[in-house]
């Protein structure tokens, strides 16, 4: 399935419960996954700045845990509040790369509604997979 402003309207919900009390940067993230199923995630700060975890991990973990595979996800949205759109950090990259199609889209927002989408391959080109360990 396409954007819609239902995506935008979900991730926004999600933004909502980030725990950012040290950043103040509050990211929500929204999955889709291929049978129809959603798993909303926010980031989720420490005190200990390097345990905090991301708003797209917190959602695939999720999703994982509920016992969702690599492949089964459709998309995610992700949003911040900043006037320019940003996108997924290097971990987070490199965990949708394990656990998400190539060509999976990535849609991207910010609290104005613009969107920018782009697939996994996309954000994390020549990327580091199961595939090289067997080479
Ligand atoms: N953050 C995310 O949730 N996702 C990203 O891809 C980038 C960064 C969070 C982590 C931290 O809580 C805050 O944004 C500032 O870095």
């Amino acid at each position: 399935m396409s954007y819609t402003d239902k995506h935008f309207e979900e991730v926004r919900k999600a933004q909502q419960n980030a725990y950012a009390p040290y950043s103040e940067f509050k990211v929500g993230a929204y999955l889709l996954t291929k049978d129809g199923k959603t798993f909303y995630g926010a980031n989720i700060e420490n005190a200990a700045y390097p345990a905090t975890i991301c708003a797209e991990r917190s959602a695939l973990v999720a999703a994982m845990s509920q016992g969702y595979r690599p492949g089964d996800f459709e998309s995610i949205t992700v949003t911040v509040d900043s006037d320019e759109v940003s996108s997924p950090c290097g971990t987070c990259r490199q965990v949708l790369k394990e656990l998400c199609d190539d060509d999976m889209p990535v849609y991207m927002t910010n609290h104005k509604g613009e969107m920018k989408e782009r697939t996994v391959a996309e954000l994390l080109p020549l990327g580091f997979s199961g595939k090289d360990l067997n080479n």
